[in-house]
């Protein structure tokens, strides 16, 4: 048996007991994955075909162990459902330290999930260092103004050993590399891949938001060098990661930007191709033919079966409706229907989302089935998009819906949700000794020592105290546009050196809804204020000789054209409120 050290240590870790008191023995006839578990007096023994399948059973016994429930003999005969359980992890939106993408294989390999899929980049940043193109992490893995998690990369060998670690929990990593689209920041890096071949902004990526969902910033499909660029990516993912599936992204390609370009209508006329989408099919074609002729298969989002199946290819079906259709036309298809698996969607009911966002609620991601057992539909990711979603927050955006989802994807079909709930309570301390934060509902948090008070009438959830709880990814948001006159306060319990303020008004899903004409004012009291600044357009800065204040005021000149969105207000020179780390 391939790796019986690490399944020995695995052993030892897991059951704190020694590998002794567990019989294992190789059973050729079982199944992939598959496992026996027989509990008697005399001792334990657990059967598998392979390395997996032990893995499997040793984390059955672990929480058998803590439930308390491994009293009496018992025999179990178990295996999986679907052979790919996945979680998709963007560590684009977000950075993820690679300790606590650590944490999320080991609660991973408890539920027994294989595949992390994981998305490295989009247009908000790179992720991955890539040696022959150094600009990717120079200038793409940074975010401005110092957003919470926001920049930050990955080395070859934080990668590696990333790779390593799964592999011993029998986790395979597939990355994602995006393109055509949602590859802002890469084109940031190298802006002559574009069609216009202009430079970005000099923010770096050109995007100061986690979520303007969709960058403009594309790979040109006229331009020999885009394939040349992303040719040599593909060779050094494919020296890093082992996975003999590499995805190649493919979603949400903005119209117009091709058919604008001549060098990109100059293939289309070549090649006879009568839309963007038919180009983007020649394009993802190129590059998945690429990935075949290295001995991998492409896996890529919906959008690219438009034109037909690409040979090899797996499908990854995000919305309703496709996977069945892609299955019928002869694809794989891994199966992420957003409603079911999208744990960015808020897990409890009146948190802050965009207008087109539903709630994702326990249920619906036990109730998942994502398609008949054909061979063909190879089972599921969750997937953590990442754009709202902070560090503190990954823990409660996981659980318990992965539990349910890991259940739904290992399970037969005819499960019961009481049943789930049962064995989730008795679950819990297990995975709460593991730093799992359960069912928490996540987005504002209250910051000691600040609040909020304003005048303005806020929209539903959006309350003012968003605007100061120190997070990117909620917002104050007001129910109308404000008048003339209107204030909005950042009040410190006690007065505090400050040297200086910043104000984000408009946030990322009302990125228009910014204060259009404004003071900025000061006061030690309360109630006398002192002008220090103006407002002007979506972030305001203004220093001042240091000075101990307790509100900070931003005050409208005129009657706003539009509501008002405040991402963040905060106090400058004042010590970092982030909280615990991993
Ligand atoms: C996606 O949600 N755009 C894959
Ligand atoms: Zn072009």
């Amino acid at each position: 048996m391939p790796c019986a050290e690490s399944l020995l240590e695995l052993a030892d870790r897991w059951l704190q007991v020694g590998p002794c008191l567990v019989e294992l023995a190789v059973r050729p006839e079982l199944p992939r994955e598959h496992y026996r578990l027989v509990i008697e007096p005399s001792g334990t023994l657990l059967e598998a075909s392979e390395r997996e399948g032990f893995l499997h059973g040793l984390q059955t016994l672990r929480q058998l162990c803590w439930s308390g429930e491994m009293l009496a003999p018992m025999q179990i005969d178990d295996g999986p459902r679907f052979r790919w359980r996945g979680l998709m992890l963007d560590s684009a939106r977000h950075f993820q330290s690679p300790g606590r993408i650590r944490w999320i294989l080991e609660m991973m390999s408890a539920l027994k999930m294989n595949v992390l899929h994981w998305h490295l980049t989009d247009d908000q940043a790179w992720r991955l260092e890539i040696e022959r193109y150094p600009r990717l992490v120079e200038v793409a893995s940074k975010r401005p103004y110092g957003e919470p998690d926001a920049s930050g990369f990955y080395t070859r060998e934080d990668a590696r050993s990333i790779v390593e670690a799964a592999r011993v929990l029998g986790i395979r990593i597939v990355p994602e590399i995006e393109m055509p689209a949602h590859s802002t920041a890469a084109m940031g890096a190298y802006p002559e891949l574009t069609c216009t071949g202009e430079p970005a902004p000099p923010t770096g990526t050109g995007l100061s938001t986690f979520t303007a969902s969709t960058g403009k910033r594309i790979y040109c499909a006229g331009n020999e060098r885009s394939f040349e660029f992303i040719f040599g990516v593909l060779d050094e993912v494919m020296e890093i990661f082992d996975s003999p599936v590499i995805h190649i992204g493919g979603d949400e390609r903005p119209e117009g930007i091709w058919s604008a370009c001549p060098k990109c209508r100059a293939v289309m006329a070549r090649e006879g191709l009568a839309s963007e989408s038919a180009l983007q099919h020649w394009f993802m074609n190129r590059v998945s033919e690429y990935v075949r002729s290295k001995g991998r298969r492409s896996m890529a989002w919906t959008p690219t079966v438009e034109h037909g199946i690409l040979r090899g290819q797996i499908v990854q079906d995000w919305f309703f409706g496709v996977a069945p259709a892609a299955v019928a036309a002869g694809a794989e298809v891994v199966n992420s229907h957003d409603r079911f698996t999208y744990f960015d969607y808020p897990n409890f009911p009146g948190r802050q989302k965009p207008g087109w966002m539903p709630d994702l609620p326990l249920e619906m991601a036990y109730a998942f089935d994502p398609g008949e057992e054909s061979g063909r539909v190879l089972g599921s990711e969750c997937c953590l998009w990442t754009e709202m979603i902070e560090d503190e927050d990954i823990s409660a955006a996981l659980f318990p819906r992965m539990m349910a989802f890991s259940e739904a994807m290992w399970s037969p079909a005819g499960r019961e949700l009481e049943d789930f709930q049962r064995r989730l309570g008795s679950l819990g301390p297990f995975f709460s000794q593991l730093g799992v934060e359960f069912a928490k509902p996540y987005g504002i948090r209250a910051l000691p020592g600040r609040r909020a008070m304003t005048n303005i009438a806020p929209e539903g959830p959006f309350v003012p105290d968003a605007a100061v709880d120190g997070k990117f990814t909620t917002y104050f948001w007001s129910a109308d546009p404000p008048v003339a006159g209107s204030t909005f306060d950042l009040v410190l319990d006690a007065p505090v050196e400050v040297c200086g303020t910043r104000l984000m008004t408009g946030s990322d899903w009302q990125p228009n809804d910014v204060l259009h004409g404004g003071l900025l004012q000061v006061s030690n009291d309360g109630e006398n204020f002192e002008t220090v600044g103006e407002i002007r357009g979506a972030v305001t800065e203004a220093s001042f000789p240091r000075r101990s204040l307790l509100v900070i005021r931003a005050k409208l000149v005129a009657d706003n054209p539009t509501r008002l969105a405040i991402r963040d207000f905060r106090p400058l020179a004042e010590d970092s409120h982030r909280g615990q780390r991993r």
